[in-house]
C-alpha cells in the first residue's frame, strides 16, 4: 500500500450502540465526508465495540444498517470511501488480541471512558469494556491511517493507540505507522441541551438533551426550544464556556452549522436574547439535518444495495488489513501460513 497510494489515509468508526446524533456528525462524520476526495478513506461500523454494553440484537442489526445508509447519506460515497461492518473483518480481533498483550493495565486503567462507562453500567463491568482501546488500536492501525478524524472525547483513546504503536515499533522495527488525531474546531464537543455539562450521548436516557440525525424537524424544533440556557439575567447570547455553558453549546452548534464565527453570531444576535436565538439554531440544524434525513430514508428502502456496499467494503478492507496483520503475525513470532 505505501507505494502505490499517493494519497493520505483516514480511518475512523463509530459504535452502533444507539442512532447517530448531532454530536456524532458535527464532531465526526462532517469531518470524514468533507475530505473524501483528498484522502483514501475507510469507515466502519463498530458493531465488536458495542457489545462491550448490553445491546438488543435486533436493535444492534438495525442500527448498524442504518448507519451504514447515513453514512452514504452525510456524503461519504461508497465509491470513493470504503464503508464496512468491523465484525465482517476478522483482522480487526486477531490484532486486537496481539495489541491486548502490548497494552499496559496501568494503560488501560487510566482511560476516562473506561472509569465514566463502568460507573454507569456497574452491574456488568467486563473484560471487553477494560481492553477496548486495544481493540481500537488495532482498528486503526491495520490500515497505517495519517489521520483519525474524531470528536474529543475519543482523543485519549488515539493517544494510546499511538503509545502501543511505538512501542511495538521499537522492539520489531517500523510496522505500524503513527496516526494523528483530527479533531473539528467547532463541535469537537457537543454537549446535551438539558444539561450542558454533559456530552450529547446517543446512549442517554432522557431523549430532550440529545438531537438524532433521524429526527423529524417539528422534534428538533422542540428540542431546541426546550433547550437549558443559563439562568444569568443579561441574558444576552455571548460565549463563555465556564460561566454560560448553555448558550456556548448553542452557539457551538449554530457555528458548526453555518459557518458563522462566534463573533458574527455576537452581533446577529445582539439586544434580542434567548427567545430569538434558540429556534434560529433550531431551524439552522433542522436545514442541515434534512437532506440527510431524507437520503437516509430513500436508501433505507434499498437493503439489496446496502448489502453490496457492506459486502464490498469488506473485501476491500479485508485485503488492506490482512496485509498488516501477516506483517504483524511474523514479527511476533508466529507462523505463518
Ligand atoms: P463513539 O461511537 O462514541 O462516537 C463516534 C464519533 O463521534 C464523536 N462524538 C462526538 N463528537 C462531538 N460531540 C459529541 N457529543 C460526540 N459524541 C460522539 C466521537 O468522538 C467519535 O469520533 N471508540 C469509538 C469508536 C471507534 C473508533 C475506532 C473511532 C472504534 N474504533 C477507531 C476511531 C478509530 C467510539 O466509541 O466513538
Amino acid at each position: 500500500m505505501e507505494e502505490k497510494n499517493a494519497k493520505k489515509v483516514m480511518l475512523s468508526g463509530i459504535q452502533p450502540s444507539g442512532d447517530l446524533t448531532l454530536g456524532s456528525y458535527l464532531g465526526a462524520i462532517k469531518n470524514w465526508s468533507e475530505r473524501a476526495e483528498i484522502f483514501d478513506c475507510y469507515y466502519f461500523m463498530a458493531d465488536l465495540h458495542s457489545i462491550t454494553v448490553r445491546q438488543n440484537p435486533a436493535d444492534l442489526r438495525r442500527r448498524t444498517i442504518e448507519q451504514l445508509a447515513q453514512y452514504i447519506a452525510c456524503g461519504l460515497d461508497p465509491e470513493k470511501n470504503t464503508l464496512f461492518i468491523q465484525s465482517h473483518v476478522p483482522a480487526h480481533t486477531q490484532l486486537g488480541w496481539v495489541l491486548n498483550c502490548y497494552t499496559m493495565f496501568g494503560e488501560l486503567s487510566r482511560m476516562t471512558q473506561f472509569k465514566d462507562k463502568s460507573a454507569k453500567n456497574a452491574e456488568n463491568i467486563n473484560g471487553g469494556l477494560f481492553t477496548y482501546p486495544a481493540l481500537m488500536a488495532a482498528d486503526i492501525l491495520l490500515y497505517q491511517p495519517d489521520y483519525v478524524p474524531v470528536g474529543s472525547d475519543q482523543k485519549q483513546h488515539v493517544e494510546l493507540c499511538r503509545d502501543v504503536a511505538t512501542r511495538f515499533n521499537n522492539i520489531y522495527g517500523d510496522v505500524f505507522k503513527i496516526p494523528e488525531p483530527y479533531i473539528p474546531k467547532v463541535g469537537a464537543r457537543v454537549m446535551s441541551l438539558v444539561s450542558p455539562e454533559n456530552k450529547m450521548s446517543k446512549s442517554d436516557k432522557d431523549p430532550n438533551g440529545t438531537v438524532y440525525l433521524l429526527d423529524q424537524p417539528d422534534v428538533i424544533m422542540r428540542k431546541f426550544k426546550k433547550a437549558v440556557t443559563d439562568s444569568d439575567t443579561e441574558r444576552c447570547v455571548h460565549y463563555d464556556l465556564a460561566n454560560k455553558p448553555g448558550v456556548s453549546n448553542l452557539m457551538s452548534i449554530y457555528s458548526a452549522c453555518t459557518g458563522k464565527t462566534f463573533e458574527e453570531i455576537e452581533a446577529e444576535f445582539e439586544g434580542q436574547g434567548y427567545g430569538a436565538f434558540k429556534p434560529a439554531v433550531g431551524e439552522a440544524v433542522v436545514e442541515t439535518l434534512r437532506p440527510i434525513r431524507e437520503e437516509s430514508e430513500r436508501l433505507l428502502k434499498d437493503k439489496a444495495y446496502l448489502e453490496t456496499v457492506y459486502k464490498a467494503g469488506a473485501d476491500k478492507a479485508s485485503y488492506i488489513a490482512n496485509k498488516t496483520l501477516r506483517k504483524v503475525y511474523k514479527k511476533v513470532g508466529f507462523v505463518v501460513k
